[in-house]
């Protein structure tokens, strides 16, 4: 992937459905098992090809975040933050990162999605390579009516999509991982808020597949796709990630490994990151990282 990539992470809202987990962190901060969740969509990106991001967050929010994550600099990434007031929705996200996105192919990742599994990387890429229109996954859920949702005709075509739908017309959710030409600008800011008043993504999309420029490539069950939403899901996201990481002996998502292996530093700066971190479990398993990779 070339550098026309900026990716976009939405790590806003008000989380009001983990109070009181989130009345005093931004719910992306919370920990899936052992790591904060917004290391998930981050590597996601990373393991596409992308490095720069930019990341939009509550004003409270985002010293907390940037005292996380930095500048970038020391996992060869560069990160600017973008403050979202309220809450007005995914597609907002655009609008108020015009500037920083203006020009640039745009991966849109949400901040509680997360997806494991083989295969993933390349779908990513493929997704990534793809520069004119837009491009989503469609995922077969067992109730779709929580989530975007996206009806294909016989040629694999959408020739429907619709938001949170009582009755849906396919099995086929929506994950938040999306794809845009730098055109999606201009689509956001011609959005109307929906019905429950938030500038949705669905329409976005919906824009695109009126225009025939939409794909849509579905993920199969050999990938997990996640979020944290809920109390049970953030607890179940992370049992999941715990016998993954226990049974290999690897770590999902650790943004200091997917930095090294996709050649974002090299071993000098991988060394300086294992010098910084505390004596721990994580130091060890970067250092053990350092050792094999000589
Ligand atoms: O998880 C996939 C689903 O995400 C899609 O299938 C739906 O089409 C899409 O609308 C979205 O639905 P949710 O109801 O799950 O979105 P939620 O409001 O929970 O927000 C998702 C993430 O985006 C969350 O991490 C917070 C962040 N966010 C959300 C809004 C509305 C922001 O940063 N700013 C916002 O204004």
């Amino acid at each position: 992937m070339t550098s026309k990539w900026k990716g976009l992470i939405l790590a806003g809202g008000t989380g009001s459905r983990l109070y009181p987990l989130t009345h005093a962190v931004n719910k992306h901060l919370l920990p899936i098992f052992d790591k904060p969740m917004i290391y998930y969509p981050l590597t996601t990106l990373m393991l596409g090809g992308v490095k720069d991001f930019v990341i939009v967050s509550s004003p409270d929010a985002i010293p907390q975040l940037q005292s996380l994550l930095g500048d970038g600099k020391k996992w060869g990434l560069t990160f600017e933050y973008v403050a979202q007031n309220k809450p007005g929705g995914i597609a907002e996200g655009f609008r108020i990162a015009s500037n920083e996105l203006a020009g640039h192919n745009i991966a849109l990742i949400l901040g509680d999605n997360i997806f494991y599994g083989d295969g993933l990387s390349k779908r990513i890429q493929e997704a990534a390579a793809e520069d004119k229109g837009a491009t989503i996954f469609g995922y077969e859920v067992a109730d779709p009516s929580a989530f975007g949702v996206v009806e294909l005709d016989e040629n694999g075509r959408a020739i429907s999509l619709e938001e949170k739908p009582k009755k849906p017309k396919s099995k086929l959710a929506v994950p938040g991982i999306y794809f845009y030409d730098p055109d999606v600008l201009d689509i956001a800011w011609q959005l109307k808020p929906s019905g429950r008043g938030e500038l949705e993504i669905t329409d976005v999309n919906r824009a695109y597949m009126e225009r025939g420029d939409l794909h849509v490539k579905t993920i199969g069950r050999g990938v997990a796709w996640l979020d944290g939403g809920t109390h049970a899901d953030l607890f179940e996201a992370g049992q999941f990630i715990k016998v993954v990481e226990e049974r290999t002996g690897l770590k999902v998502a650790c943004p200091e490994e997917i930095a090294f292996r996709m050649g974002f530093i090299n071993r000098d700066g991988l060394a300086a990151l294992v010098d910084d971190s505390p004596k721990t479990e994580y130091q060890k398993y970067l250092k053990d990282l350092l050792e094999r990779s000589l």
